[in-house]
């Protein structure tokens, strides 16, 4: 007989037909040494298959005795009509083999209720538990969504590099990729921020070996890089984006969705160093055509994802945000609200509430007054749009006022930015300019600016966080909780 996924055993199992299950036990219930209760669980849904196993069975009472929360079974039986409130059915377990025992006294999960600081130093168990099983499903799906939004409208998947040596924000976040020895080419080089400055044994001369090198990708003159692997200085990727400018003035409208590194040392609730963004790239498109896309996106998949996880998102909703659904339904059936970075500035600074950080034309909005904008003001997910040039990367666009560019960020109640984009310059002399302006060298971008000399064109594009997106959608409140293995300052363990 073939195994059944106990969510086909939920939904379609018929009484009377006979089925070969096997997970892991949630939960047994012993009756008096004549019956046991199983909770049985595969995480292909959120349900448990619940499993009467009869006390006649060959080796019951020893069988029984070994199988305890976290212990793997195979159960063949019969399907039938379940008594109980809560599910169709169950099955009557006519044989059952223990694969795999789970010892108590030392099973990590075998009392329920523990805190999610306690289950990320259990990463390879969590997605055993009600929650990350769900999350697991959520993610999955809203993947699906994602692909299916862009494939539906002709978009090209191109597959962006990870490894890259343009630094595609200029912010000098990229993790440093290298064959080099650290130990002999820099015993100089220390981590950025770590303070103590080391002599470099190595260096020939004799003035440049008390030189700091910070592990970012800065410049480190003392290192000689045409000697590395690359031949150049080389780092993770920070965004796809550069890369799917290239691939969009060629072929059209194309997505890159890909791992994300960032070595910017937040340690926030909305920060990982290594997440997930999807990033579509369309050219003819201005920023009015990148919002609308946006927008749709963003309502799109989430109604994807609640139509196809209702069981998980009703958990998400019961246990841990009381308001998920309503404000997912209120995000699906509403427009998003649009205005300039300027309006809401002086929205906030005319809402008399309190801020840690005072809002002043010019900075960064925090994610507080982004929460502000979305959750009390407007109480919908707003864009703002033309934000100070000063503030934003050298390939947005620049206005006629030279003050600010053509950028856009969508923002969402709970989280604040989900997405980041903006048209892009397409003008060559103009990009030039803004990336000395943003202390940039032109020659290491020579290619992306080559697709600005041959037939260049107007275009836009945006990139989604994945793991936000996914805190939005489950209303985790952590965004270490959204992905399966969290890569965070001082964690990489699983
Ligand atoms: O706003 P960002 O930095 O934009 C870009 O990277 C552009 N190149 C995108 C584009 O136009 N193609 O990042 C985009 C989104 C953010 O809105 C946020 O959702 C997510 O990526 N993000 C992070 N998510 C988790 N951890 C981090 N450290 C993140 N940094 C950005
Ligand atoms: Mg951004």
């Amino acid at each position: 007989m073939a195994r059944t996924k106990i969510a086909a055993v939920l939904r379609d199992g018929q009484p009377g037909t006979t089925v070969d299950v096997r997970g892991w036990v949630r939960t047994k219930r012993e009756s008096k040494g004549d019956f046991a209760f199983l909770e049985l669980n595969d995480g292909s849904c959120f349900a448990n298959l619940q499993v009467v196993v009869d006390g006649k069975l060959p080796d019951y009472a020893t069988l029984i005795k070994q199988i305890t929360t976290g212990a793997s079974v195979a159960i063949d039986g019969e399907i039938v009509a379940s008594p109980g409130k809560g599910q169709r059915v169950e099955v009557r377990a006519t044989a059952l083999r223990l694969l795999g025992t789970a010892d108590s006294t030392t099973y990590p999960l075998q009392k329920k209720g523990h805190s999610f600081e306690f289950l990320r130093e259990k990463a390879h168990l969590r997605p055993r538990t009600n929650t990350f099983g769900a999350m697991a499903r959520v993610r999955n799906a809203l993947c699906y969504a994602i692909h299916e939004f862009f494939q539906d409208r002709g978009f090209l998947y191109v597959h962006t590099p990870i490894i890259t040596t343009s630094d595609c924000e200029g912010a000098g976040q990229q993790f440093q990729v290298t064959t080099l020895d650290i130990a002999k080419a820099g015993s100089g080089l220390r981590a950025k921020g770590s303070g103590t400055e080391k002599k470099n044994p190595d260096a020939a001369d004799p003035a440049s070996s008390s030189v700091t090198q910070p592990l970012a990708l800065s410049p480190q003159p003392s290192i000689d890089y045409s000697t590395d692997f690359f031949g150049k200085k080389a780092g993770l990727t920070v965004s796809g984006q550069l890369e799917g400018e290239a691939f969009a003035c060629a072929v059209g409208d194309v997505y890159t969705f890909g791992p994300t590194f960032r070595a910017e040392n937040s340690n926030t609730t909305r920060h990982l160093a290594e997440f997930w963004m999807v990033e579509p790239e369309m050219p003819f498109y201005e920023l009015e055509d990148d919002m609308a896309l946006a927008e749709d996106f963003v309502r799109t998949i989430i109604r994807k994802v609640m139509e196809r996880c209702p069981d998980d998102l009703q958990f998400f909703n019961d246990r841990i945000e009381p308001t998920l659904l309503e404000s997912l339904k209120n995000i699906v059936d509403h427009d998003f609200i649009r205005l300039t970075y300027t309006a809401a500035v002086e929205i906030l600074q005319q809402s008399g509430q309190k801020f840690e950080y005072p809002v002043e034309w010019g900075h960064d909005l925090q994610s507080e007054h982004e929460r502000y904008l979305t959750e009390t003001h407007f109480k919908q997910p707003v864009i703002l749009t033309d934000y100070p040039r000063a503030i934003k990367s050298f390939y947005m666009r620049c206005n006629e006022d030279g003050k600010t560019v053509r950028a856009m960020d969508v923002l969402v109640p709970r989280i604040g930015e989900i997405i980041g984009g903006s048209q892009r310059e397409e003008r060559y002399d103009v990009l030039v300019e803004r990336m000395k302006e943003c202390g940039l060298n032109p020659d290491d971008y020579w290619w992306y600016l080559e697709l600005r000399k041959y037939g260049t064109v107007p275009h836009a594009g945006f990139g989604l966080g994945l793991e936000r997106t996914l805190q939005l959608i489950t209303g985790m409140v952590n965004i270490r909780d959204c992905i399966p293995f969290p890569r965070v300052p001082g964690s990489a363990e699983f």
